[in-house]
């Protein structure tokens, strides 16, 4: 039997109180570190709640919105002028403060600003503290989607043990897109595209690094998991740089790899309007281990449980992080879907990896086998009430 139990202290949110984000004009909600289920009708404003805990990570959240797009609408579409969300977060017995919010200007100028203990910070610092995952319905189709979407689910997993991964996938795409435009203009200057060659492939080789290492303790986790109601997924990279990185090549030599092709390819390139070759173009190959088959020709249901195992797994990994804090995982919808059996395992898995894990549903019914290792609330037109 595999021994799931937590290592380290785990970090928890204690209170999250919201001004003005999305459908909420003021929220203080006061947790007791158990898990939390939110339950509600249609439009209540349940995924607004864990956009926001997934505001406290780097990056736009579990929408992947614009920070001004969450500042509240009132009913005759008056938009607020600012929205702030604040949480306080106990990490073993220390409990540290967290703040983050968005003000517009007269002149309809936002600026933003986020803060640690009191202090002001940048967001990116907040993962410091806080090491968030989701699973959100959208994610539904990402096996039969383009690569694109399993390159964002995969980047977002390899986010949480490395959160400078989102630095460098802003700086490898900003360099491709400068890059593009460059040659898109002929008669480039080749210094200056030689420097933003050079930026891609210093950023590029770190995150191919990053994914290999995160993939490689995802899948030992997959296959240390008990087997059960979510079945093991074999999980691979699709890329020629991931594939040097896992045949341990150094870090300087990949960087050296993609400077020599980037070169290579300018012409070709300059005709496609496109960088053909690079870590942009990354696929996660997933096969649903006991059938042996990939993951896209699975059933609808098939999918949805290869996803929240491979969610469980990556919560996993992280815990056994020790360079890392334990994460936060937010499940929306995944209840709803499964059949009672399903959802009763899930809870146990959930009870027996410890932390806190967020999870939605319409009925407070579907938390019924959570018994009392979880706290219910109420959600209802952006007002929140335990119960
Ligand atoms: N900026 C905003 N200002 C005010 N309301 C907003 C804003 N953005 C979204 N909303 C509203 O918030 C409401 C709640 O949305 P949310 O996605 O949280 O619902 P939900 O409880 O998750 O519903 P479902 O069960 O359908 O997923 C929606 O009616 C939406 O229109
Ligand atoms: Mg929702």
């Amino acid at each position: 039997m595999t021994d799931l139990s937590p290592r380290r202290p785990h970090v928890r949110l204690t209170r999250l109180a919201l001004q003005d984000f999305r459908n909420y004009a003021t929220l203080q909600l006061r947790l007791d570190g158990r898990h939390v289920c939110l339950y509600g009708a249609n439009g209540s404003g349940k995924t607004n709640l864990m956009e926001a805990v997934s505001m406290l990570s780097p990056g736009r959240g579990l929408r992947g919105a614009e920070f001004t797009e969450l500042i509240r609408r009132d009913a005759e579409g008056q938009l607020a002028r600012s929205w702030a969300l604040s949480a306080d977060v106990r990490d073993g017995d220390i409990d540290r403060k967290l703040g983050l919010s968005l003000e517009l200007d007269e002149q309809g100028k936002s600026k933003r600003t986020a803060r640690l203990d009191g202090v002001n910070t940048a967001q990116a610092d907040l993962a410091e503290l806080m090491r968030i995952i989701w699973l959100t319905p959208s994610m539904d189709r990402v096996f039969v989607g383009p690569a694109g979407d399993r390159r964002r689910f995969l980047d977002r997993q390899v986010m949480a043990h490395f959160p400078s991964h989102g630095t460098f996938g802003a700086a490898y795409e900003k360099a491709m897109r400068q890059r593009n435009a460059l040659l898109e203009r002929g008669r480039a200057d080749p210094a200056w595209l030689d420097a933003l060659e050079l930026g891609m492939a210093s950023a590029g080789a770190a995150m191919a690094i990053h994914r290999v290492d995160a993939v490689r303790v995802m899948q030992e986790a997959i296959l240390a998991r008990p087997e059960g109601a979510f079945p093991k997924a074999l999980i691979d990279l699709d890329g020629q740089f991931e594939t040097h990185a896992a045949n341990d090549m150094p870090l300087t030599d990949i960087e050296q790899e993609i400077v020599s092709q980037l070169r290579e390819n300018r012409s070709r390139d300059q005709a496609a309007g496109r960088t053909s070759q690079g870590v942009h173009r990354t696929d996660l190959r997933v096969i649903h281990a006991p059938k042996g088959l990939p993951a896209d020709q699975c059933s609808t249901g098939e999918q949805k449980a290869l996803l929240i195992g491979l969610i469980l797994a990556n919560a996993q990994a992280l815990f056994e992080r020790d360079f890392a804090p334990s994460p936060l995982l937010l499940l929306d919808e995944a209840a709803a879907h499964l059949d009672s059996d399903r959802r009763a395992a899930l809870y146990d898995e959930l009870a027996a990896l410890g932390g806190q894990a967020w999870l939605t549903g319409t009925d407070r019914s579907l938390f019924d086998a959570f018994g009392d290792r979880a706290q219910r609330f109420e959600v209802s037109e952006g007002v929140v009430r335990e119960g």
